[in-house]
């Protein structure tokens, strides 16, 4: 349906909006950097977006965001929702190191770039100008084609805050088996038995967690991290970005949706 409609706009259209048989349809941009707290929820409201073809959304990876979603296996739910113009999975490796999908963002044809998670990597770079990666430079293009950016820091409040780690080999409850289930059901052969898992090559399909017979394999463990207040501090300087909207969860995203 989207597609149907790119077509007859055109690739060209100068406005980004598009108007059709009553409805608004966004062309939205939806980045996610390399940041395991707030990603879940950043993907479940992601999948309501751009699940429903309600909205034409292009998925920008960050190097980190697609390595960190295959750890919490949610890669593929993620591409499963990507396909056609506009609705394209967007990876940094393929954008080399001059980026040029952001030449749609500094000639205005999305309504508005959406970044959740951001990690304070990047929000570190973003308020000091730097536009050095896929996810910086998208913001930054965005800026000089005044596209309205919303922005979900994972370090906004001081203090402490619970995150969600992905698959872990638990030492204290390992068993150093001879024959080791866990490392036998992976299939990307991540697990070295009695040592780690290298979160490289996991895919979060939690084989593992099922296949150990002593539990020895946790995931979606909840750790507490305390917030440094430098990374508060960037968050709160973001807000002064021309353009940038910052909030507080992704929940809040569907507020700034027609
Ligand atoms: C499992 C995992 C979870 C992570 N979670 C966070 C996070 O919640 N917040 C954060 O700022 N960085 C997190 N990181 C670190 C970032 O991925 C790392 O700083 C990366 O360089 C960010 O790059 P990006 O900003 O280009 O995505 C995590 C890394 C891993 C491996």
């Amino acid at each position: 349906m989207i597609g149907q409609l790119s077509d007859e706009i055109g690739a060209d259209s100068s406005s980004a909006t598009m108007k059709l048989i009553g409805a608004w349809i966004m062309k939205i941009a939806w980045a996610l950097t390399g940041a395991g707290h707030l990603l879940l929820e950043s993907v479940e409201l992601l999948e309501e977006v751009a699940g429903r073809d309600e909205h034409q959304v292009t998925v920008l990876l960050s190097g980190a965001g697609e390595e960190v979603l295959k750890m919490y296996g949610l890669f593929n739910r993620v591409k499963s929702l990507t396909g056609g113009y506009y609705q394209e999975l967007v990876l940094e490796k393929d954008q080399m190191w001059s980026y040029p999908i952001s030449g749609r963002f500094s000639l205005g044809r999305y309504d508005l770039l959406i970044v959740s998670p951001t990690t304070s990597n990047t929000i570190a770079k973003l308020v000091h100008g730097i536009a050095d990666s896929l996810v910086t430079n998208a913001v930054a293009q965005a800026g000089k084609g005044k596209i309205r950016t919303l922005l979900v820091p994972v370090d906004l409040e001081s203090g402490d805050v619970e995150t969600v780690l992905p698959s872990k080999l638990e030492l204290d409850l390992c068993q150093n088996c001879d024959t080791c289930e866990a490392a036998a059901a992976c299939p990307p052969d991540a697990i070295t038995p009695g040592v780690e898992i290298n979160l490289l090559k996991c895919q979060g399909c939690a084989a593992c967690q099922v296949a150990c017979p002593f539990g020895a394999v946790s995931g979606g463990s909840i750790i507490t991290i305390h917030m440094r207040e430098i990374d508060v501090a960037n968050s709160r300087k973001l807000q002064q970005l021309e353009g940038v909207e910052v909030i507080q969860h992704p929940n809040e995203i569907k507020n700034h949706l027609y």
